[in-house]
């Protein structure tokens, strides 16, 4: 479990906290979707909970974070292998820069914990085969693209098995089958019980996997809630995150009456196609009476 109380942080050079009075507790297995504008404090947050701000970072932290138990404050960010895998915003960051094939790249941090050989071969492929990576195994991490090496930063959190996971914007450079597949292996670790905070101004995937969202502005957390109530609130414009097309769809509709006045505005392309399809129903019972 993953707790923050009335939480602050200031960096050493920042005029105003980057995170202020946070308050959150997200529960074991829960996929938390967390998005906001840039400079929101998403990274921070992400940091926070990974132990890595304030502790390489500097800042001064007010209140309480813990995560199962530890707190942070007390906590350097190695106590936290194979608890917290955080995959950074830019993967080249987090290659280890000692390792010369996938395979190997994605086995490093097993072998710093000692893993057995065997298990250690059946989690990397384990791994290139959830993530589609097998192709690549014996290529460099450095002569591989953008979105390879984005792939590789998740691989190299998910073979940790870490009991929570926190991922900073971790689909920026992927197609959307990429970051498909991404998600298919973030809905496989929520199953098995693994915590999942990721850090996202991209919403349409987290409006479909994420069983809540939380918004952040200006370091505050401005809404908190299940994706349908949050991503549809009339204020995510005033918070720098862009509605969903399909939200924008249905409201323009329903300003029109062309939206079934007691039917939530749509998150997904599945809620919005039903959603049309029962107005449209509706238009033609009263054009034929
Ligand atoms: N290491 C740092 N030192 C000082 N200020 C920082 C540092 N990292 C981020 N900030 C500041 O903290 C605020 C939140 O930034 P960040 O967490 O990166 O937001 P986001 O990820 O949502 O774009 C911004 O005002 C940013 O300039
Ligand atoms: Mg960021």
């Amino acid at each position: 479990m993953i707790e923050f109380r009335n939480f602050s942080l200031t960096y050493p050079t920042g005029s105003r906290p980057a995170l202020q009075n946070i308050d959150l507790v997200v529960p074991r297995g829960q996929f938390c979707a967390v998005a906001g504008a840039d400079g929101a404090g998403k990274t921070t947050l992400a940091g926070v909970v990974s132990g890595v701000v304030p502790q390489m970072t500097g800042g001064e932290t007010t209140g309480s974070a813990r995560v199962g138990g530890r707190l942070l404050a007390e906590t350097q960010p190695s106590e936290l292998v194979g608890e917290v895998g955080l995959v950074m915003q830019n993967p080249f960051n987090q290659l280890s820069g000692a390792r010369f094939s996938l395979r190997e790249e994605l086995a490093f941090g097993l072998e710093n914990l000692g893993v057995e050989r065997a298990e250690m071969i059946r989690r990397v492929d384990r791994v290139m085969a959830d993530l589609r990576l097998t192709a690549l195994a014996d290529h460099s991490p450095y002569e591989i693209s953008g979105g390879q090496q984005q792939l590789l930063a998740i691989g190299s959190a998910l073979v940790m098995r870490p009991a929570v996971m926190v991922l900073d914007e971790p689909t920026s450079q992927l197609d959307a089958v990429a970051t498909g597949v991404v998600f298919e292996a973030l809905e496989t670790l929520r199953a098995q019980g693994v915590t999942v905070i990721l850090f996202e101004h991209r919403l349409e995937r987290p409006a479909r996997y994420a069983d809540r969202v939380v918004i952040l502005n200006e370091g505050r957390i401005a809404a908190d809630g299940p994706p349908t109530d949050v991503l549809t609130d009339p204020r995510l414009a005033e918070w720098g995150v862009a509605p969903l097309r399909y939200t924008t769809a249905a409201r323009r509709a329903a300003g029109r009456g062309l939206w079934e006045s007691d039917r939530p505005l749509p998150v997904t392309l599945e809620a919005a196609a039903e959603g049309f399809t029962a107005s449209l129903k509706s238009t033609r019972t009263a054009g034929g009476m």
